[in-house]
């Protein structure tokens, strides 16, 4: 039999290139995390992922004109990292890429048949880079942390944002919710958002619901001059999706909300880019461990946290330093795992993106008062908002202590003194710390 195709000389000069020849204002580049089949060396991984998303396939196929070859994919920078893994950087040139098409289209050719080869053991998308006139594309979010800010009322005295999902999460009426938003809402809570399974049941229809928790939270704008913002989850085949958005719109919805993994880039995209939408967009990520919790396979956080913000959300959960849910895994790639690998998202969604407005982190998954120290700590203060459902719906004394508990956390933490000699004077702190103790700490 002959040497496999893409050990042939002609094919590593289509498929490769030198770093120097890789224009990264012409590429989308993309950093995979390699582990190879057996006998296969890291290069030829490489060379079968650039061909596959390229222009190439198992074989070399007769038709392949010179001219195509400008549009291969090229593999540029190949890295040992011992037991066998890799890191391998392929360069896609844009023209490959239908401009037009936006992440759906993206996602197809840099993440698309290449987590099936069975030449690769394994292969994790770690990182893209995209170049400006691409970005320069997108929208990106309307608001932005500066956006969501001057809505609360907090650009002046930047602190983290606090948020509540309403607990349960599903199963109460619409009054019900409204009576615990408002509960939470006096008890000291910026934001309140519907759980990720909660929608438009037939127990808690978004009409209602909506007009509920709105005539509430105008009860606490009178009563205390706070704004509250609430984030109505609209998540639904996209048919539907515009139902809801329509319906939470015109209740009073001041946010939307949407699980961008369940319902797709192009769903928070659409909704973010309408002109009727005119409020900030939440966005929660449920099912995105199935693509990312794996060490050596899938799609990393980081990834899914730059196409969130091209597609227009403006607060994304990036989990949380202490709490109930698994930190992100980059295998051997320090800065991309555990709670650095977290900041290191933040730190991004934070930072200047080719002119795309910043996004709020979120951090949320079993937070109490007493992990708020550690997460803002190790997560970054003060553009961060951190949520609590159990941590302030669970207090001994109802969701009203339960906020106040987690506020006097943020501001202890924000006035550098200690949680516990905060809690002498501030009884609901107090409480909050002896029930949940030293959980998830
Ligand atoms: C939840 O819904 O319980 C959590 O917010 C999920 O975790 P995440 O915020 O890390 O996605
Ligand atoms: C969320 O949707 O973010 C949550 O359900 C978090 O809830 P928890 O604080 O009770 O884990
Ligand atoms: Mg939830």
């Amino acid at each position: 039999m002959a040497s496999e195709w893409y050990e042939r000389e002609e094919w590593r000069s289509v498929f490769t290139s030198s770093p120097d020849r890789v224009d990264p204002d012409s590429n989308i580049i993309a950093t995979y995390l390699v582990t190879p089949g057996d006998g296969l060396d890291l290069l030829s991984a490489g060379i079968n992922i650039a061909a596959e998303e390229s222009i190439g396939t198992w074989t070399h196929v007769k038709t392949l004109k010179e001219h195509v070859y400008r549009l291969a994919a090229k593999v540029f920078e190949v890295e040992k990292l011992g037991d066998g893994r890799g890191l391998v950087k392929v360069a896609y040139p844009l023209d490959l890429f239908d401009l037009d098409a936006g992440i759906s289209h993206l996602l197809t050719i840099v993440a698309g048949n290449l987590f099936g080869l069975s030449a690769l053991r394994s292969v994790k998308l770690v990182d893209i880079s995209l170049p400006k006139h691409y970005i320069r594309m997108y929208r990106g979010p309307k608001f932005g942390i500066e956006g969501v800010r001057r809505l609360l009322g907090t650009d002046r005295a930047p602190r983290p944002h606090l948020g509540t999902i309403i607990k349960p999460k599903v199963g109460l009426t619409p009054r019900e919710t409204a009576e615990v938003a408002y509960e939470a809402a006096i008890g000291g809570v910026d934001f309140i958002k519907d759980d990720e399974t909660l929608t438009s049941q037939k127990f808690n229809p978004i009409p209602e619901r909506v007009t509920y928790v709105m005539e509430a939270l105008d009860r606490v704008r009178e009563e205390t001059g706070r704004t509250v913002l609430y984030a109505v989850n609209v998540t639904a085949d996209l048919d539907r999706l515009w139902d809801h958005v329509d319906a939470a719109l015109d209740h009073g919805a001041n946010c939307l909300m949407i699980d961008v993994m369940c319902a797709g880039f192009p769903a928070l995209r659409a909704l973010a880019e309408d002109p009727s939408v005119n409020v900030p967009i939440h966005v929660h990520r449920a099912m995105h461990a199935a693509i990312t919790r794996v060490p050596d396979h899938g799609i990393h956080m980081m990834v899914l946290a730059r196409l969130v913000r091209l597609a227009g959300g403006d607060q994304l959960h990036t989990g949380t330093a202490k709490g109930k849910m698994e930190k992100p895994s980059g295998g051997p790639l320090s800065e991309y795992s555990g709670v650095r690998g977290i900041r290191f998202i933040n730190d991004f969604l934070r930072s200047d993106w080719h002119g795309l407005k910043t996004v709020m982190p979120v951090a949320s998954g079993g937070i109490h008062p007493a992990l708020v120290p550690a997460n803002l700590d190790a997560l970054g203060s003060p553009d961060l908002q951190i949520n609590a459902g159990g941590g302030i719906h669970g207090h001994p004394w109802g969701p009203r202590a339960g906020a106040m508990a987690m506020r006097q956390a943020i501001d202890a933490y924000m006035k550098g003194i200690p949680l516990e000699e905060y809690a002498k004077d501030h009884p609901e702190l107090a409480e909050a710390l002896r029930y949940w103790g030293k959980k998830f700490m």
